[in-house]
């Protein structure tokens, strides 16, 4: 296989909320990772920012311990441990004051790429905005990187697009979704545009309909007090499947390049058509071998959804009339992420009606097993006249390209190695985060004016009964999970 490596320019990478969880589960292995990878240059430096006093050499000691939990052991070793620790630096910051930034600026370097890693509450980001152009450490061309949730509804939103806007530049803020980062997600954009085969049928005249899922076997466990006042729409939907959806339906941009791309999806999401309650089915898990939902988020009255089906129509030329089903829940049968278009059957069959055969199948599976499978028909083999049977075209990458495909960067170091190169295509702008929760908010705003509890499904099922009845209504099934 072709060497994946990729070499970056010598960068400053600081993050503020160092000793945090996304740091410590994600950030900090991804890049220890990159680092294995050969990817990092020799004069990168990694400069850990939060509020705890503490020294260096402490905040490499847990950088070490989170390695050791979250990398398995057949790929780390403690010479380039060292060596990766030798990169770190740590500076106790405090985000609304003025401890710590003086001692920030002086281990900034002018001729380093320069970006901030704002891995904090969202009502920090305006702070550290404000400080670091305050302190005058961020240059014109630094880059920031936000995490979801951006906002929790489109008022939120906006306010805070413009909190960032007040000290940076849309070309210098990196709205991580990390979804986009998935291996698959990109393939998505390669098999549509790199092929001639798919894209000519990839249309309403061909597809019957889409399928979107994104199925977990975990609770909301010990994020309990987020999730409820969340909920998948707002956790999952508005974001992650929002962009799945949108690598699907959008039309080829003119380049890959990050505002043709952005542009594209932008305007999937304009064509959205409001969603009607009856094409909602929204569900909250029960208790099985583990705690119902309510016992999960110590909340007995909770009304937020841990699963939702949805029913989506998207108003423009290419996909009038071809409905795309979303579908995302906590604690069901298995975690399962795909994307699946349903062709439509061949306009007339010339065998006999009893000789079997089905419509075409494309999966895109972006977890787990990523890879893509095509079911053709074919004749059933033997003597038995003309049968027609589907087959499987699977593609599975770890069997195709070898076990090196199956030990894909994570989607975080491949999105902070992009927020290095410079490069945002795989990140959100700010006027598409705004149309999603444009397009979430009424939705959201309804439920809460009707009160509705959500329909219990039982843990480790595919969610609620009405999830099925909603396709059954249309002629249709829902893929296995
Ligand atoms: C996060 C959500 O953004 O994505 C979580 O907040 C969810 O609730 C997670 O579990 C799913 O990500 P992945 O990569 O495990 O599919």
């Amino acid at each position: 296989m072709v060497s994946r490596v990729i070499p970056v320019e010598p960068f400053d990478l600081v993050i503020f909320g160092a000793t945090g969880d996304l740091a410590r589960r994600k950030i900090l292995p991804g890049l220890y990772r990159r680092f294995c990878d050969g990817q990092m240059p020799a004069e990168a430096c990694i400069i850990g920012a939060a509020r705890s006093e503490q020294d260096s050499a402490a905040w490499q000691a847990q950088v070490i311990e989170a390695i050791e939990t979250f990398v398995p052991a057949a790929k780390r070793d403690a010479t380039s441990l060292n060596a990766f620790c030798a990169r770190l630096a740590y500076v106790a910051v405090d985000a609304q004051g003025e401890r710590g930034w003086a001692d920030l600026a002086a281990r900034m370097r002018a001729d380093r790429v320069q970006a901030f890693y704002f891995s904090v509450a969202p009502s920090l980001f305006g702070a550290l905005a404000e400080r670091l152009h305050h302190f005058n450490i961020a240059r014109q061309d630094a880059r920031i990187v936000v995490e979801k949730p951006f906002g929790r509804d489109l008022e939120t939103a906006r306010a805070l697009n413009a909190t960032l806007a007040a000290h940076f530049h849309e070309t210098q803020i990196y709205r991580i979704d990390h979804y986009l980062g998935k291996e698959t997600v990109q393939n998505l954009m390669a098999v549509r545009f790199g092929n001639t085969l798919f894209e000519p049928l990839w249309n309403a005249q061909y597809v019957d309909h889409v399928q979107i899922t994104v199925a977990e076997e975990v609770g909301v466990g010990g994020r309990g007090a987020y999730y409820d006042t969340s909920g998948a729409m707002r956790d999952m939907v508005q974001n992650h499947l929002m962009q799945l959806l949108c690598l699907t339906a959008m039309e080829p941009p003119a380049r890959f390049d990050p505002d043709a791309v952005r542009d594209e999806k932008l305007k999937v999401i304009r064509a959205l058509d409001p969603v009607a309650p009856a094409q909602i089915v929204r569900g909250q898990y029960q208790a099985g071998v583990q705690p119902a939902y309510l016992v999960d988020v110590e909340n007995p009255v909770s009304r937020t959804e841990s699963f939702i089906a949805m029913k989506l129509h998207i108003a423009n030329w290419r996909w009038s009339g071809t409905p795309f089903y979303l579908r995302t829940g906590k604690r069901m049968k298995a975690r399962k992420s795909e994307i699946v278009i349903h062709f439509k059957k061949p306009p007339h069959s010339i065998f006999d009606a009893d000789a079997g055969g089905r419509a075409n199948v494309l999966s895109i599976r972006l977890q787990p097993d990523e890879g893509i499978d095509l079911r053709v028909t074919i004749k059933e083999p033997g003597p038995g006249g003309m049968r027609l049977i589907d087959v499987p075209l699977d593609m599975s990458f770890a069997e195709a390209l070898g076990p090196e495909a199956a030990d894909v960067p994570d989607a975080y170091e491949r999105l902070i190695m992009d927020v290095i190169r410079g490069n945002q295509t795989l990140f959100m702008r700010g006027d598409e985060v705004e149309a999603a929760w444009g397009w979430t908010d009424p939705i959201i705003a309804a439920w809460e004016a009707k009160g509705d509890r959500p329909l219990p499904y039982a843990p480790g099922s595919t969610g609620p009964e009405e999830a099925a009845i909603m396709l059954h209504r249309d002629g249709r099934r829902w893929r296995e999970i």
